[in-house]
């Protein structure tokens, strides 16, 4: 496993000490409204639970979610990373990301975005990777656009209406992908 690093971001993979980190996000409606099926807020439970799925992820394919401090203060920021994705009985690997509301706006997702999927293609060695968001999240939708990902279709995820975005790993290397400027 090779240490996850962008220009302003280091990451490790996703354990359940980041217990309190990941608070921050679940417990924060702004981040859940696009985040939770329902939109909102998530006790300790889910947590507990989205973290020992992601532990186990790491443990059965050697790579996951990162949890992302900022550089040069060392403050939790979010999450992204890379993981498997059943679509209409299709294996996917997805690139997913979260970022603390207080810190929404500055590149940070695009920029841990695009570094997961440099991941992906360069070390995992994947043909093409998948972003999916519900279709009214424009936040997202910009992130993926900002990594050269490109609409393909409408799908349903979770029983709501979803999109979904691909990237090929010919796309990518053709790309001008860089994150924040
Ligand atoms: C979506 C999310 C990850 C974006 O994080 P971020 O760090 O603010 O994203 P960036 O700063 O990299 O922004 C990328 C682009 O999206 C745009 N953007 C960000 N939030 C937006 C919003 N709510 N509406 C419209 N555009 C938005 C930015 O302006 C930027 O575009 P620009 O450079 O052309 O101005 C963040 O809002 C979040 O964590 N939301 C809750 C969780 C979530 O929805 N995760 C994705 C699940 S699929």
């Amino acid at each position: 496993m090779l240490p996850f690093t962008t220009a302003r971001l280091l990451g490790h993979p996703a354990c359940d000490d980041d217990f309190a980190s990941l608070r921050i996000l679940h417990e924060d409606p702004r981040v859940m409204a696009t985040l939770a099926p329902d939109g909102r807020p998530r006790d300790a439970q889910f947590t507990r639970a989205m973290l020992a799925r992601m532990r186990s992820h790491w443990e059965r394919h050697d790579f996951g979610v990162w949890m992302l401090t900022r550089a040069e203060d060392g403050i939790f920021t979010g999450y992204a990373g890379l993981q498997h994705l059943q679509i209409d009985g299709e294996t996917e690997i997805e690139v997913m990301y979260a970022i603390r509301a207080d810190l929404w706006r500055r590149g940070y997702a695009s920029e841990a975005a695009a570094a997961s999927l440099s991941y992906g293609f360069a070390t995992l060695g994947a043909a093409s990777l998948v972003a999916i968001t519900l279709v009214n999240n424009h936040g997202s939708r910009a992130v993926m656009e900002h990594c050269a990902m490109r609409y393909e279709r409408d799908i349903e995820h979770a029983e709501l209406p979803h999109v979904l975005y691909r990237i090929t790993a010919a796309e990518f290397g053709g790309a001008n992908v860089g994150g924040h400027a």
